[in-house]
């Protein structure tokens, strides 16, 4: 099973008709349908005109689906509400330019200022790309970044090097550690 197939299924008992969800990468508009048919309304982003074109054109039977064209690294100014699911599918437009890909200067300022809008118990699905030009870069960049946060979920189709990475990131309840000082 490919990792977008495995996401949808691991994510759809996740989610009801009362949440916000948001696509920070809309491309095709596969995730936005997903999210849109399984919760209450849809941000969805993208920075090629051609992605929010299509998505528009698969979604056009959806009222609940707010379509952006800008750089997800904005969201915080489009956003002004708690998120519970975020999908991330990081790489390049399939049947597009392959050439405008996601980069880790946006996308991790992007998934952390989602992080930061998402209720506790909330989730991220964060699909990462080892194949194409510039993948491994963004890939080393977010495992450097996920080791402080709370993965319930590692998905990989096949156990090879290129081969995609799914990671489901939980938001949980981190206690403040207090250090008593010595005198
Ligand atoms: C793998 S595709 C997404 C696939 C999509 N989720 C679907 O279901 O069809 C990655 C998308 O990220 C978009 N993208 C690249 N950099 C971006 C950025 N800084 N902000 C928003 N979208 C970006 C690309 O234009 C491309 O459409």
């Amino acid at each position: 099973m490919n990792i977008n197939t495995y996401a949808h299924k691991y994510l759809k008992p996740l989610l009801n008709q009362t949440m916000i969800t948001c696509d920070l990468t809309c491309g095709n508009g596969l995730d936005t349908l997903f999210l849109a048919s399984n919760s209450k309304k849809v941000y969805a982003f993208d920075l090629q005109e051609k992605a929010i074109e299509n998505t528009k054109r698969r979604l056009k039977d959806f009222d609940n689906v707010i379509l952006i064209k800008d750089d997800h690294a904005k969201l915080d100014l489009y956003i002004k509400e708690k998120l519970d699911l975020v999908m991330m599918n990081l790489g390049y437009l399939p049947n597009g330019d392959q050439k405008i890909i996601t980069k880790s200067s946006s996308s991790i300022p992007a998934f952390l200022k989602a992080y930061d809008l998402l209720k506790e118990g909330g989730y991220i699905s964060l699909a990462l790309y080892l194949g194409h030009d510039g993948a491994l870069k963004e890939y080393h960049a977010f495992k450097k970044v996920l080791k402080d946060f709370f993965v319930i979920e590692r998905y990989q189709n096949k156990r090879s090097l290129l081969e995609p990475q799914l990671f489901i990131i939980k938001k949980v309840y981190r206690p403040q550690t207090h250090c008593r000082q010595k005198a």
